[in-house]
C-alpha cells in the first residue's frame, strides 16, 4: 500500500523538521512490509527533506514540474532540478494545476517526457467534476486525461495513477466505496488494454481521505495507496491512516 503525502502550499521549516521526524518515529517502524510512504513538501523544501529522509524508507516527491527543459522561464523548476536534489517521484496533473494553471494534455505531455527523461516517476492525478459526476461523464473524462499515457514516447515511463475526484478534494465527500471500487477497475483495464503493461498499474485514491473512511477505502482489493491532502499535514491523522 502507497501512502502519499501531497502538502500542497502549506508548511514551513519548522513543521517539515518536525513532522518528519514524526514520521521516521512513529510511522515507518510500524508500516507493513508490503507498504510506503511519499511525502511531497512544496519544492524549495525538497532538498531539506531528502536530508531528513536519507537512510529512511520515506520516498520524496514533488508536486510539479516545468513543461521546459531549461533556459529563461522565470520561477519555473524543471525535471532534471527535482532529480538533482533527491526527489524520486513527481505528482502531474493534480486538478488545482489544471484549474489553475490551465494545464492540459499537451502540456502534460510535455511534463511527463521530461519527468522520463530525469529519472522520476509520475503521479499522475486524474479525476472529474461534480458536474460531470453527475451527469454520468465519469468514464469518459477519464480516459481523455489518461490518454497521455499512450503516447509511444511515454512507453517505459514509470507512473501510479491518483484518482482524486474534484468534488471530493478539500470537501469531505467521497464516492461510495462501490463507486471507487468501479473506477480504480476502470482505470486499470483501461490502461492495460491500450498500453504495453505487463500487470496492472497501481492506482491511488485521493479527495477526503481521512483517519475516519481510511480504512474502509484501503480495504478495496483496486486501491493500491492513498493521495492525502489536508490530513497529511497532521502527524497524528496521517499516522492512522497509515495503520
Ligand atoms: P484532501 O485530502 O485535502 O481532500 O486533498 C486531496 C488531494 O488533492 C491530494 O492530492
Amino acid at each position: 500500500m502507497i501512502f502519499a503525502a501531497n502538502w500542497k502550499m502549506n508548511g514551513n521549516i519548522k513543521f517539515l523538521n518536525s513532522i518528519l521526524a514524526q514520521i521516521k518515529q512513529d510511522i515507518i517502524p510500524y508500516l507493513a512490509d508490503n507498504s510506503k510512504i511519499i511525502v511531497c513538501p512544496p519544492s524549495v523544501y525538497l532538498s531539506q527533506a531528502k536530508l531528513i529522509c536519507h537512510n529512511t524508507s520515506i520516498e520524496i516527491g514533488a508536486q510539479d514540474c516545468s513543461s521546459q527543459e531549461n533556459g529563461a522561464f522565470t520561477g519555473e523548476v524543471s525535471a532534471n532540478m527535482l532529480s538533482d536534489v533527491g526527489s524520486e517521484w513527481v505528482i502531474l496533473g493534480h486538478s488545482e494545476r489544471r484549474q489553475y494553471h490551465s494545464e492540459n494534455n499537451d502540456l502534460l505531455h510535455k511534463k511527463m517526457l521530461l519527468a522520463k527523461l530525469a529519472g522520476l516517476k509520475v503521479i499522475l492525478c486524474i479525476g472529474e467534476t461534480h458536474d460531470q459526476h453527475a451527469n454520468n461523464k465519469t468514464k469518459d473524462i477519464l480516459a481523455e486525461q489518461l490518454s497521455i499515457i499512450c503516447e509511444s514516447d511515454l512507453n517505459n515511463l514509470e507512473y501510479i495513477i491518483a484518482y482524486e475526484p474534484i468534488w471530493a478534494i478539500g470537501t469531505g465527500l467521497t464516492p461510495k466505496l462501490e463507486e471507487i471500487d468501479e473506477i480504480h477497475q476502470f482505470i486499470k483495464s483501461f490502461l492495460f488494454e491500450k498500453t504495453r503493461l505487463k500487470s496492472k498499474v497501481q492506482v491511488l485514491y485521493g479527495g477526503s481521505v481521512n483517519p475516519e473512511n481510511a480504512n474502509q477505502i484501503k480495504s478495496l482489493i483496486t486501491v493500491d495507496g492513498v493521495l492525502v491532502g489536508g490530513a497529511s499535514l497532521s502527524a497524528e491523522k496521517f499516522k492512522q491512516i497509515c495503520m
